[in-house]
């Protein structure tokens, strides 16, 4: 009994009525969200994306027939009516927009009819992750997923027009390209025309943007699509979207002035937050040693201490140990946790734990002044006095304790931070505090394959003033890169570019390259480089997780319509999937073992 459209049209949707139309004919369509049949008279919840609209149903201003079919609607029924605009006559549904008034229907078509979904199709499901993403098709229905997604087309739109009215040009870059094993794993797609060979699907538009730069292209931008085979968590998904852009003849100042005004754009125009400028910028340095963390969540305190000064002639082995090997003992200070529990407290050790500590040191002063410590038999009075002292600590307050390698101690005390706050609800979603990072390390020791590799990418340029370290004490040397941090979370991140050949030459040198095998993967960039190439700089986004902040949401699969789940696969269309032997061979592809035990599977 499904009918069509046959010259109806829609004169707008269900929350697009207000009460000032009372007494008007409209036209509306989309989903039954529920009906009541209640004898002489039937309610119907009719929804689209706009929100919902009370319909009634009744004898009179519908005819007989319609009002039998209107007995028969279920939820999830894709309808058509016409009728008048009228204030409720019974209770006023604060809850709604459109709780005031409501549509006395005259006509009715049922366009489609509906089983009864998995799920029910509401605000905040508590259905299961698992089914909601196998039938993403509906659990996309419900309103929270579709303001988020309409949050996200509504960004990308004012992207694009303040960027067009900055001078951007917006260029597409290839999505078959050049597997480069710098970065993240590589995507790869086997080419059936060149048997053996594969292209990469891009990890960025990195290398296309700085041939633009050098095209005299001059501002670029793109919503780029990219993808990075690695191990997925809430805020990673394998492919995900960037507002990419690229600037020629410019600095770093340049980049952060028209990023910090698109930013005070966004935010005022979709949340009405004003976002002060200039935003705050730190050093990498800083930003370590005050936070643990090259994305500081400055929503709050607690603060890094490094007490190594303070503990330096103590007896405590773990203290000593970590000091003799060069790393440090620090602490932060947890207002007001002094009384935390034994139980919690072995929870903070385990979750530290996971982190790379090998344990954690507490001091607990109670309310009273009393204390508690795991490794006061260890130290003299008067060294725990200066302890508690250095740590800025009142009575009531916990003092948690990490002594290792800097980078250890940096992470473990990082994210036990992030953990207090939550746990003592002091992250405030409705607070936005950006941070600019800047002179991030150029290059990071990789002890596995005992080289250096880019802490950004191989195309960083490094800072003026250390331009000579480069060969005496390469790992000192600051890299003119930056990351843009919001609320803990890094948004985006750039850099100014390498434009000088020798500059790129030697920086491959450090990385482990020999010239042959850079210009082996990177030729066409070496080359293009060799013909007039302006200075140039840039930055990418990650548009997903931008929108995840600004809709207020914990992962990036809300606010992405199709997202893949932890294993990178997805449940609906059952991606990625096994191909058959035909397509294998047209690919001149074998893979025998792998894929019989997914067959198995
Ligand atoms: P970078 O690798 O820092 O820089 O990426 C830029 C931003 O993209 C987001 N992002 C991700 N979002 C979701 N899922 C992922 N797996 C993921 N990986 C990264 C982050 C990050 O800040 N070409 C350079 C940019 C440049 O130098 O101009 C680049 O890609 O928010
Ligand atoms: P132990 O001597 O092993 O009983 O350790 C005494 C205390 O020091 C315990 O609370 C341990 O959790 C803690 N501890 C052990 N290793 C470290 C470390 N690397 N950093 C901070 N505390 C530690």
């Amino acid at each position: 009994m499904a009918e069509s459209m046959q010259g109806l049209h829609r004169s707008c949707r269900c929350a697009e009525v207000t009460s000032e139309m009372v007494g008007s004919k409209v036209t509306l369509m989309g989903w039954v969200q529920k009906a009541r049949n209640k004898g002489g008279i039937i309610f119907v919840d009719l929804r689209d994306r706009s929100g919902i609209m009370q319909l009634i149903f009744e004898n009179g201003p519908i005819d007989e027939e319609g009002f039998e079919k209107a007995s028969k609607l279920r939820s999830e029924f894709v309808i058509a009516v016409t009728g008048t605009v009228e204030k409720r006559g019974g209770a006023v549904n604060t809850n709604l927009s459109t709780g005031d008034i409501e549509v006395i229907v005259d006509s009715l078509r049922v366009l489609a009819e509906a089983d009864v979904p998995p799920f029910p199709i509401e605000e905040n499901s508590k259905t299961k992750d698992e089914i909601r993403l196998k039938y993403r098709y509906l659990d996309l229905r419900r309103p929270d997923l579709q303001r988020n997604l309409m949050l996200k087309s509504q960004v990308a739109m004012l992207t694009r027009q303040f960027f067009a009215k900055e001078g951007f040009l917006e260029i597409e870059t290839p999505m078959l390209g050049k597997s480069t094993p710098e970065g993240a794993r590589d995507y790869l797609v086997p080419s059936r025309v060149h048997p053996g060979s594969f292209y990469g699907l891009p990890q960025s538009p990195q290398l296309y943007k700085q041939l633009l730069m050098c095209s005299g292209y001059d501002r670029y931008i793109q919503i780029a699509r990219c993808f990075r085979d690695e191990d997925l968590r809430a805020d990673r998904q394998p492919e995900f979207t960037q507002i990419d852009m690229e600037l020629s003849f410019v600095d770093v100042d340049d980049v952060i002035d028209v990023n910090e005004r698109y930013l005070a754009f966004l935010f005022k125009e979709v949340l009405d937050v004003d976002v002060q400028l200039p935003i705050q910028r730190m050093t990498w340095q800083e930003a370590m040693d005050r936070f643990g963390s090259d994305k500081p969540d400055i929503r709050f305190g607690m603060e890094l201490q490094n007490v190594s000064e303070v503990v330096k002639d103590c007896e405590f082995v773990v203290f000593k140990n970590a000091l003799e090997m060069g790393g440090s003992v620090r602490g932060i200070t947890v207002p007001g946790q002094g009384a935390m529990p034994r139980k919690k407290l072995d929870k903070l050790v385990d979750f530290a734990k996971t982190y790379g500590a090998k344990g954690l040191a507490y001091i607990a002063l109670a309310e009273d002044g009393a204390m508690k410590s795991s490794f006061a038999k260890f130290m003299k009075e008067e060294e725990m006095k200066a302890l508690i002292e250095a740590m800025g600590a009142k009575p009531g307050d916990l003092m948690l304790f990490a002594a290792d390698k800097n980078k250890v101690v940096y992470d473990v005390l990082g994210a036990l931070r992030v953990e207090m706050a939550k746990q003592l609800d002091l992250l405030d979603k409705n607070e936005y505090k950006f941070l600019w990072v800047t002179e991030f390390p150029l290059l990071e020791w990789d002890e596995e394959a005992n080289r250096f590799t880019a802490m950004h990418h191989p195309f960083t340029m490094l800072m003026d003033e250390d331009l000579e370290l480069l060969d005496t004490d390469p790992g000192k040397v600051r890299a003119k890169a930056y990351d843009i941090v919001l609320n803990g979370n890094e948004i985006g991140g750039g850099s100014v570019r390498i434009h000088q050949n020798h500059i790129q030459e030697k920086m491959f040198e450090k990385l482990g390259f020999t010239k042959e095998a850079a210009y082996e993967q990177f030729g066409f960039l070496l080359n293009a480089f060799k013909y007039g190439v302006p200075p140039h700089a840039g930055l990418a986004y990650g548009l997903d997780r931008l929108v995840m902040l600004m809709a207020k949401v914990d992962s990036i699969r809300d606010v992405i319509a199709f997202p893949k789940v932890k294993d990178a696969s997805c449940l609906m269309t059952q991606s990625p999937s096994v191909v058959s032997e035909a397509q294998l061979e047209e690919l001149g592809l074998d893979i025998s073992a792998a894929q019989t035990e997914a067959e198995e599977e």
